[in-house]
């Protein structure tokens, strides 16, 4: 018997990029692989890479550089690009560093053994095609190995908004959603594998219309189908687009249980004039309307975003009317970003922000942004949360796991498993979590 072969994936960018690893490693593990948690001893290395924001694009060169040194001790290592990288830039990441044998873009994974065939016989190969077919149904499943209580599921991929900033809908492609039978044939083998919490995926997740046995379902009735599925205890979804939350997701939010209390809502910032150069297609008075009725199906909801600051011709006052908006929304969570230029995108051709000042209005964001979260994770003490427990904390006899507003909580002297779900009293805030005691 031959050894098995060693692989080292490295996930940069979104959960999607972090569910589409999952699947790439198992539909590797069909060709003999299994993961190592080392670039060191790998036979053969994939990174899934971010093309969001150039910083993020340039990290994945720097990676190469450092990577293709092991190449020189083991001639037989194969290093592949994967994600959205690999989508926008194909054999221009040969060309800067040709120690690559393979470029894989995320519509094409479903190739990906018979890419790596190739590349084991000493081919350069690319694959950067939307193919028609779903890619998911033609990648191979371990069966029933056992995993963690919580999972992430893509139920949507690509995007039809052109945001004017975003890469998204060209290294993604357009909107497809998968079609419901095979989430839930999905959700409910993971659940037999011990999942209690999924994470429903997508890039504008609540426009989901998969197609069911009677027609198309929405975001909401397809929450409702795994609202069905013993064992599973949680729902969640992200990302969502604040056009498409439509009535019926909004009401779910007051009356399906297991649909968690959190809702991450980007608006990306709160002037009208800017967020039409964005081409968001909302204003800030919609968006703040929308929140008015989430929140009065589920009061204790709370609410995460996403900020980009500097974009093209946003002076010190559209600033302001984002600062107002997060004052009015208080956010318990928030990514703030400074615009980066992508290449291809509407928003690049246009006059840009000095950067100084960018730098300047990003701090002062995320001041008020880090003091909402802050305050919010404060006002938790004394409640009574449900705590999903998910891995053994530092101390003896301590857990680690997250309440239902995604709060990290640790239980010290807990008796509990990963898995097992807890009514539980918190005593205590700190820097990123809260601590907590067992109720029963
Ligand atoms: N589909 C999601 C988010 C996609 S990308 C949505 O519609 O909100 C995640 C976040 O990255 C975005 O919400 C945005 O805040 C940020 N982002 C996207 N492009 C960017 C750019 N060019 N510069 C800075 N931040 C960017
Ligand atoms: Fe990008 Fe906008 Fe689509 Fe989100 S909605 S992925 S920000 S284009
Ligand atoms: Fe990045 Fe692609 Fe996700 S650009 S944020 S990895 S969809």
């Amino acid at each position: 018997m031959t050894a098995p072969k060693k692989l080292f994936i490295k996930t940069y960018g979104c959960q999607m990029n972090v569910y589409d690893s999952e699947r790439m490693a198992e539909a590797l593990g069909g060709e003999g692989y299994v993961e190592t948690k080392t670039a060191d001893d790998a036979d053969m290395i994939l990174l899934n890479t971010c093309h969001i924001r150039e910083k993020a694009a340039e990290k994945v060169y720097s990676e190469l550089g450092r990577l293709k040194q092991l190449k020189v001790a083991k001639p037989d290592l194969k290093i592949g690009v994967a994600g959205c990288v690999a989508q926008a830039e194909g054999k221009e990441i040969m060309r800067r560093q040709p120690a690559v044998d393979l470029v894989v873009g995320p519509q094409s994974y479903h190739r990906l053994p018979e890419m790596e065939q190739k590349a084991r016989g000493g081919a350069q190969v690319i694959d950067t095609d939307f193919p028609e077919e779903d890619k998911f149904e033609k990648l191979k499943r371990r069966p029933k190995a056992k995993r963690g209580p919580t999972a992430f599921l893509t139920v949507q991929e690509g995007c039809d908004k052109f945001c004017a900033f975003c890469v998204v809908p060209y290294t993604r492609g357009a909107e497809v959603s998968r079609p419901a039978d095979r989430i839930l044939t999905e959700a409910r083998d993971l659940v037999e594998r011990g999942v209690r919490e999924i994470t429903l995926l997508g890039q504008n997740v609540n426009a989901y219309h998969g197609a069911g046995a009677n027609g198309d379902l929405t975001l909401a009735q397809l929450i409702w189908e795994l609202d069905k599925v013993d064992g599973l205890e949680r729902i969640r979804f992200t990302t969502s687009h604040p056009n498409d939350m439509m009535d019926d997701l909004i009401e779910a939010h007051g009356t399906c249980k297991k649909l968690m209390p959190y809702l991450h809502l980007p608006v990306q910032a709160g002037s009208d004039k800017i967020l039409k150069r964005m081409n968001r297609s909302h204003t800030a008075d919609s968006y703040l309307r929308l929140l008015e009725r989430i929140r009065a199906a589920r009061p204790d909801i709370l609410i995460s975003g996403d900020f980009i600051v500097g974009f093209p011709e946003e002076t010190e006052e559209d600033f302001q009317a984002t600062l107002d908006l997060v004052e009015e929304v208080k956010y318990g969570t928030a990514y703030s970003f400074k615009y980066s230029t992508r290449p291809g995108t509407p928003a690049a051709e246009r006059p840009q922000v000095d950067p100084a000042a960018a730098d300047d209005r990003l701090q002062r964001l995320q001041a008020l942004l880090t003091r909402q979260q802050r305050e919010i994770q404060d006002s938790m003490v004394g409640r009574e949360v449900s705590v999903l427990f998910e891995r053994p904390g530092r101390f003896e006899g301590q857990m680690l796991g997250k309440s239902e507003y995604l709060h990290a909580v640790h239980v010290g002297n807990c008796g509990r498993a990963a898995g097992d779900l807890a009514r539980v009293r918190i005593v205590a805030s700190r820097t990123n979590s809260l601590a907590g005691e067992l109720i029963d």
